[in-house]
């Protein structure tokens, strides 16, 4: 049996987390393999119960499966063991969550540095979520990071955070004017935070190849989107981690060959938070009007979230950049209600017209959207089941979609619940 990936199409933010969800049942293992607590996950169980999860997998809600922290992700101890509290005191079961050896720990000071760098960048910040994300990676990269595995030998952490705090803090204080931080004080805070989940740091590339081995099924659920990863996304506007699906490889430590299947989550509309290019962007009152229809806020910080119309170069490119196998159309429902819904097919930059995602940032920022009208439909499709179901106009809008994303729509959303959901093709099969 395969290891499946599931990734965000656009740029994060697309329903992820209730196709995990939805997933979960027909798998044993679920994987995040990037990023960290800047991810927002939002899973609404059948009983109505909603959930937001930052860190941990969307598995752990489903009872049976084993919930893996990769070695690509970034943990950040604290935020680990008040997420793991906050669903036990909704009668989650826990008990099954790993984290891998090698996944590196966001430390006080990266957290301190991204929110510094940020202020200091003023109108050219990136609008990260503030939570060390990229300071960790970069840490990683620069080979001085710190491991969950350091947190079994304080010789090797105590080391690491001084020589790591000997360097960041003449720069909080010299560069930024922040106070120093104690590197006592850090390493007695992560050794407290690290005792309480000791007991989940284990080889988790091992244990995942051997459940393949086994005939187990591994769903790696990703974080982020396709155009907010470091290599193929909106760069400098990204997250500092490859969100697309041959991340997913490194960062769980399961060989590219074990992919069989890539699920691509695809918003009906598009959104994005924080800053950089977005060529479909509505500035006006349809924007508004997908904001508040869609409930598109933050599920991590709380911002607003832009909105703009379904964007076909995007949606190309990302079945291109992830090798996507079939799409999960989601948020369709907030499209009722429309006249008319526009559709991006193509750019037209400087007077040219293009069709793929252009090969540098300049012409991604001077990208005209060229759009198609498609009729709209005015019923509210949240109670359809079948794609027969839905109204004939819905119906062509997500055919039409099909033509010019690059793969099939197999499953289309219709509201944030389980069962709101339009299985055209089992995506697993
Ligand atoms: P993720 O980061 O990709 O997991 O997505 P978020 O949870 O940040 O944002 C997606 C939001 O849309 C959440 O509030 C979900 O409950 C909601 N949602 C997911 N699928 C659908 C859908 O098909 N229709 C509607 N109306 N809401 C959906
Ligand atoms: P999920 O998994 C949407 C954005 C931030 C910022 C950029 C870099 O819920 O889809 P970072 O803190 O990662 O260094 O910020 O990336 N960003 C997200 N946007 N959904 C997310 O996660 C995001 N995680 C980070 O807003 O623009
Ligand atoms: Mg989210």
């Amino acid at each position: 049996m395969p290891a499946v990936v599931l990734i965000g199409a656009q740029w994060g933010d697309e329903g992820k987390g209730k196709a995990t969800d939805l997933l979960g049942e027909r798998v044993q293992w679920v994987v995040r393999y990037q990023g960290g607590n800047n991810a927002g996950h939002t899973v609404v169980l059948p009983d109505g119960k909603k959930f937001a999860l930052h860190l941990i997998p969307s598995g752990i809600l489903t009872p049976g499966v084993t919930s893996v922290i990769g070695n690509g992700v970034v943990v950040d101890p604290g935020v680990l063991l008040e997420e793991l509290d906050g669903l036990e005191r909704q009668g989650v079961d826990t008990s099954g969550l790993l984290v891998s050896a090698d996944a590196h720990l966001i430390m006080p000071y990266h957290v301190a540095i991204d929110k510094v760098t940020e202020r200091y960048l003023g109108k050219a910040k990136i609008g990260t979520t503030g939570r060390g994300i990229g300071p960790c990676y970069q840490d990683k990269i620069a080979r001085v990071g710190v491991r969950a595995q350091d947190l079994l030998d304080e010789k090797i952490l105590r080391q690491k955070v001084e020589a790591a705090l000997d360097f960041k803090n003449q720069v909080l204080v010299k560069v930024y004017n922040r106070k120093a931080l104690d590197p006592d004080q850090v390493v007695d805070t992560v050794l407290e935070h690290g005792a309480k989940f000791a007991s989940r740091i284990a080889d988790t590339r091992l244990l995942l190849n051997q459940a393949l081995e086994r005939g187990e099924t591994v769903l790696l659920e990703g974080s982020q989107g396709t155009l907010l990863d470091v290599d193929h996304g909106t760069y400098p506007f990204v997250t500092s981690s490859n969100p697309t699906s041959g991340g997913a490889s490194a960062g769980s430590g399961i060989g590219p060959t074990r992919i069989t299947t890539v699920i691509g989550i695809l918003k009906a509309y598009t959104t994005r938070v924080g800053s950089g290019p977005f060529p479909t962007e509505l500035h006006d009152d349809m924007g508004e009007h997908l904001r508040k229809t869609g409930g598109e806020f933050g599920v991590t910080t709380g911002r607003s979230r832009r909105t703009g119309w379904f964007d076909a170069v995007i949606a190309r490119y990302a079945a291109r950049v992830n090798g996507i196998t079939d799409y999960f159309l989601t948020k369709l429902d907030v499209l009722s209600g429309l006249e008319k819904v526009p559709v991006c097919v193509g750019y037209e930059i400087d007077g040219t017209r293009v069709d793929d995602m252009p090969m540098t940032q300049t012409d991604v920022h001077h990208a005209v959207p060229v759009y198609e009208e498609l009729p709209g439909w005015f019923e509210d499709i949240s109670e359809c089941r079948t794609f027969e179901e839905l109204p004939a106009n819905a119906q062509a809008y997500v055919r039409h979609l099909e033509e010019i994303s690059g793969a099939r729509m197999s499953a289309i959303g219709v509201g944030p619940g389980r069962d709101q959901t339009i299985v055209r093709h089992d995506m697993l099969g």
